[in-house]
C-alpha cells in the first residue's frame, strides 16, 4: 500500500482535481483506492458524487474518536462508495474545521490520520489524501500519515515562492515525526503553453527538485470544470479532451513510480 498526499499549502493549485482523477485512474487499473478528504470545504468528496449536506459522518467523526474506539468496523461505517469501481472516501463537510481546535488537546495529536489508516490500510493499494490549503494540524496529520507527496504547482511567480514555505514544513515533518516522508513528484497544473511564465517556472522547477517534477503537466482545460460540475472524474466524463490525457499519462507515471 501507498499513502500518497496531494499537498500544497496554497489554494487553487489542483489539490482536488488532482486528487480525484488520479484516484479515478488508479481505480478503473484496477487498484483498490481510498481517498481520504480533509479539507473542510469538501471539493473532493462532492466531485467523486457524495453530497456533503447529507452525510451524517466523516473524517471528523473518526478524528474524534480514542484509540479504543477507533476499530475498523466503526471506520467502514464512514466510509463512502462512490459510483466507480474500486473507489471509496471517507468524506468530509465543514464541521472538520473545527478539527484544528478540537485536536489541539489530544494525545499525539499529529498521528490521528495515521492511526486509521493503519486500521483499514491492508485493504488498500493506494491511500490518496486532499489537503487543506493551510498547514494546520490536518495538513500535518496527513504528513505524518504518509509515504508519499504529490505537491501541484501552478505556473505562476506566487507559487515558487510558496514552494520555499512548503519545503520548509517538508522537511520539519520528514526529520521528526516522519522519516519515511519523500516527495514523489511536483506536478505542474493548469499549464497554458501560449503564457511564457509557464515555460519558465517548469524550467525553475526542473532546477530545484531534479527529476522529482513529474514528465506529465497537467494543461489548462474547461473540460475539467465541466466535469466537476457533474460531479463526474475525466476519464468517466469526457475521453477526447487534453486534461483527460494528462491525468491518464499522470497515472501511468504513478503506477510505474517506484523509491529509489
Ligand atoms: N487543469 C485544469 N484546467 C482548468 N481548470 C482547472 C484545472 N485543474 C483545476 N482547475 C480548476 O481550478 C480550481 C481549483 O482547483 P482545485 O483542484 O479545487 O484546487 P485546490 O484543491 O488546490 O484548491 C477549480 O475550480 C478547478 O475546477
Ligand atoms: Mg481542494
Amino acid at each position: 500500500m501507498q499513502v500518497i498526499s496531494v499537498f500544497n499549502q496554497k489554494g487553487g493549485c489542483g489539490k482536488s482535481t488532482t486528487c480525484s482523477n488520479l484516484g479515478a485512474y488508479l481505480a478503473r487499473h484496477g487498484k483498490k483506492v481510498l481517498l481520504i478528504d480533509m479539507d473542510p470545504q469538501a471539493n473532493l468528496t462532492v466531485s467523486v458524487g457524495v453530497n456533503d449536506d447529507e452525510l451524517e459522518e466523516t473524517i471528523y467523526t473518526l478524528l474524534q474518536l480514542n484509540s479504543k474506539e477507533l476499530t475498523r468496523e466503526r471506520i467502514l461505517e464512514v466510509m463512502k462508495e462512490t459510483s466507480y469501481e474500486r473507489l471509496l472516501i471517507l468524506p468530509s463537510d465543514i464541521t472538520l474545521s473545527n478539527a484544528e481546535i478540537s485536536l489541539a488537546s489530544v494525545m499525539s495529536r499529529e498521528h490521528v490520520l495515521k492511526r486509521i489508516i493503519e486500521q483499514i490500510g491492508d485493504y488498500f493499494d493506494y491511500v490518496l489524501i486532499d489537503c487543506p490549503p493551510s498547514l494546520g494540524l490536518l495538513s500535518v496529520n496527513s504528513l505524518v500519515a504518509s509515504d508519499y507527496l504529490i505537491i501541484p504547482v501552478t505556473p505562476q511567480f506566487f507559487s515558487i515562492k510558496g514552494i520555499k514555505h512548503l519545503m520548509e514544513t517538508y522537511t520539519l515533518i520528514k526529520d521528526t515525526l516522519n522519516p519515511n516522508l519523500e516527495i514523489m513528484g511536483v506536478l505542474v497544473t493548469m499549464y497554458d503553453k501560449r503564457k511564457n511564465i509557464a515555460k519558465d517556472i517548469r524550467t525553475t522547477l526542473v532546477e530545484v527538485f531534479g527529476d522529482k517534477v513529474f514528465n506529465t503537466v497537467i494543461r489548462q482545460d474547461v473540460q475539467i470544470e465541466y466535469s466537476q460540475d457533474n460531479q463526474t472524474p475525466i476519464i468517466y466524463y469526457n475521453d477526447k479532451c487534453r486534461s483527460h490525457e494528462d491525468y491518464k499519462n499522470l497515472g501511468r507515471e504513478v503506477l510505474a513510480w517506484q523509491r529509489v
